[in-house]
């Protein structure tokens, strides 16, 4: 079995944080998605990735590299343009040949990894299996309808009129077939070749397409929001170490991470959370479901279910912080100058939330 992953695409629905970086590298309990995604396929035991990239191809090389680290070998696919999951597949056929393979979105998130998936489509002669899980919005992805005998009776692309809860989780196994999927279906209404579509194309021309239904959490963390429940659930799966510094004067609790380097003193931490490497918490309260990551300085200020990038800084802020994503490099600080006033530099398209006082 050989692994795709799909890394390209633009997330604008994650901007300011994603124009300047691409949308899988932002980290989840301070580790980039798509290291998870590769982890996730690694401990499947496949060790043949390819990465499909776009704009941010460069930034995703970078921080990747050949995949030494993980043991597995990472072969980039350059995509011109994000013209759709299954022209993603198209452009990968060199790569991946006539194997089986695996393809996981890169901003995909899901509970228990996916060896048993894998094992189950190994050992099957099924050409596809998907992944559905019920979701409350089903209007905002790929959608199943599914027969009494539990068979796969029709898939559509974001439906305005959804025909079942059963949302299709970025996760698929084919087989070569695909390929002729991928040639017959034209682009959709927003103008890509939807994997959706390749799918129903296997369904409706006799192909075995088997449905699996994921009952533990999943998440495309396409927005915000998305992240910061992601962050949550992964926070709740770590396992809690010390490798950093904490004065007397301060209280952490034990469901709390401290990475190399890190210092708390007279703070407040309450778990599930981690502090990155070298990061300084000083006279500060960390909330539950935060993440701090490297190099960063949270002083006299308190702050909950966020997540912080890497060398930011939070100083002297009164009220707390919540809900929030912090982008790299930002300083958020109460200023000495007059007139008293909030002064901001902010990019395009970020959201501040005030207090009505
Ligand atoms: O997350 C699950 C959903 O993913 C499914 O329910 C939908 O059926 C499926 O179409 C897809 O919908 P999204 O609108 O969320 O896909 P998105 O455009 O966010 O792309 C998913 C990943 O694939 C992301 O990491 C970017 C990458 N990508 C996307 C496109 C369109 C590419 O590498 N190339 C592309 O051309």
């Amino acid at each position: 079995m050989k692994g795709l992953i799909l890394s390209g695409g633009k997330g604008t629905r994650l901007y300011p944080l994603t124009f300047t970086s691409a949308k899988q590298l932002i980290p989840l309990s301070n580790k980039p998605v798509l290291f998870r995604v590769i982890e996730a396929i690694r401990d499947a035991g496949v060790d043949d990735i390819g990465i499909v990239i776009g704009d941010t191809g460069d930034e995703i090389r970078t921080a990747v590299g050949n995949g030494d680290r993980w043991g597995v070998n990472i072969t980039y696919i350059p995509q011109d343009a994000p013209l759709g999951l299954a022209h993603a597949v198209k452009i990968s056929h060199d790569f991946l040949g006539d194997d089986r393979f695996v393809m996981f979105l890169g901003d995909n998130v899901i509970q228990g990894g996916i060896s048993p998936l894998i094992a189950e489509f190994a050992n099957s002669d099924y050409n596809s299996q998907i992944v559905l899980t019920a979701v409350s919005e089903p209007q905002h992805y790929g959608v199943a309808e599914l027969g009494a005998d539990g068979q796969i009776v029709r898939l559509v692309e974001k439906p305005k009129d959804p025909p079942s809860n059963l949302a299709l989780v970025g996760i698929y196994m084919f087989d070569n077939n695909i390929f002729k999927a991928v040639d017959a279906i034209k682009p959709s209404w927003r103008g890509e070749l939807e994997i959706t579509d390749a799918i129903q194309w296997l369904v409706e021309n006799g192909y075995n397409v088997h449905p699996y239904i994921h009952r533990g959490w999943w998440i495309d963390t396409g927005k915000p929001n998305d992240m910061l429940d992601a962050n949550s659930y992964v926070l709740e799966e770590l396992t809690p170490k010390n490798e950093g510094y904490v004065d007397r004067s301060s209280d952490v609790d034990a469901r709390v991470t401290i990475e190399a380097g890190a210092e708390i003193i007279n703070s407040v931490i309450r778990g599930p959370a981690i502090i990155g490497k070298d990061t300084r918490i000083v006279n500060a309260y960390i909330g539950p479901f935060t993440s701090i990551h490297h190099d960063c300085l949270i002083e006299n200020a308190e702050i909950s279910r966020s997540i912080v990038l890497e060398n930011s800084q939070i100083r002297n802020v009164a009220r707390r912080i919540e809900d929030s994503l912090i982008g790299r490099n930002v300083v958020i600080h109460r200023s000495p100058i007059r007139p008293q006033s909030h002064k901001f530099t902010l990019g395009d398209n970020s959201v501040v939330g005030l207090l009505n006082d």
